[in-house]
């Protein structure tokens, strides 16, 4: 009796132990996931690996790459922006190949002067060329507390989400003459920047460098995805994985349109002047872009 119960026991802790490992190794570790490329001691990885802060001065802003790239996957990192007067402050979180006609899938995050909101950048890129942006501001305060901020990228569509909110698809149409990024894979990048030229009310407002250092802080970097690279002998079948086939079901289309109906400021979809010569075809093709 007595031994049964303790050899329960001691399974429940061998439970408890496994979970807590696997959860460990699910979330990250921005030592092993991560490496510094630029800005020196501005950039730093602590707490063990599980915490990463970027900081921008006068002199430079920092930043990080992955170690791996990536062909198609789940894409989570949870962020808590620069507080106070951000303006002109530019923190990201996005995947990019390398080269010429590179693809790239953004989130960017344009600071603000005290009291005003981020501006949620977004943009696609495909073959070189971008030119689908989409900005949004946001229903929280993200320098407050951490939140979640996911890329879905399959072969049918690239989906961002935030806090498991989905914000904006783009969909594959490549069968109507649209380049999609299906080939090249992509690493995982994050930065923190000085884009005072533009980023604040279109430049206007300038960094307050009496403020300086800013600080941007990210954890829990998951990356449930295809690897590609030297140690990897063929590209893993995604077929089993449920971001490969992810869409939107109901109450993730109800979501999207609560987002893009309330919080939705910019839409290059919308932006007749921009195209005189008419709308990029997936405007006209996808009811949720
Ligand atoms: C900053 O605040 C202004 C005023 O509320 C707003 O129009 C703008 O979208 C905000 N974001 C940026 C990046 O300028």
């Amino acid at each position: 009796m007595k031994g049964s119960s303790y050899s329960g026991y001691k399974s429940f802790i061998a439970f408890v132990v496994m979970a807590c490992l696997a959860a460990a190794a699910l979330a990250g570790n921005f030592y092993d996931d991560m490496d510094i490329t630029f800005g020196n001691e501005r950039a730093k990885i602590f707490n063990g690996g599980q915490d990463l802060s970027l900081s921008l001065d006068r002199y430079s802003g920092s930043g990080f790459q992955s170690k791996n790239e990536y062909l198609f996957g789940r894409f989570d990192m949870q962020l808590k922006l620069v507080p106070g007067n951000s303006a002109g402050t530019v923190t990201t979180f996005y995947l990019s190949s390398q080269g010429a006609g590179h693809d790239e899938i953004d989130f960017e995050f344009l600071g603000n002067s005290s009291g005003n909101p981020y501006t949620i950048h977004t943009n696609v890129y495909a073959q070189g060329k971008g030119d689908k942006e989409q900005q949004f501001h946001l229903w929280f305060d993200p320098t407050a507390a951490f939140h979640t901020y996911t890329i879905i990228w399959n072969s049918q569509r690239i989906i961002f989400m935030i806090d498991n909110i989905p914000i904006r698809v783009f969909n594959n149409n490549e069968a109507y003459g649209v380049p999609y990024p299906k080939s090249q894979p992509m690493r995982v990048y994050g930065s923190l920047w000085n884009a005072d030229d533009w980023a604040t009310q279109g430049g206007r407002v300038k960094t307050d460098w009496t403020k300086a250092p800013f600080t941007a802080s990210y954890r829990k970097f998951n990356a449930d995805a295809n690897i590609i690279g030297p140690n990897q002998k063929s590209t893993t079948s995604d077929n089993n994985k449920a971001w490969s086939t992810q869409g939107l079901d109901a109450a993730g289309r109800n979501r999207i349109r609560w987002v893009q109906s309330k919080y939705m400021i910019y839409n290059y979809c919308n932006d007749i002047t921009r195209f005189p010569g008419g709308l990029p075809t997936e405007c006209k093709r996808s009811k949720f872009l």
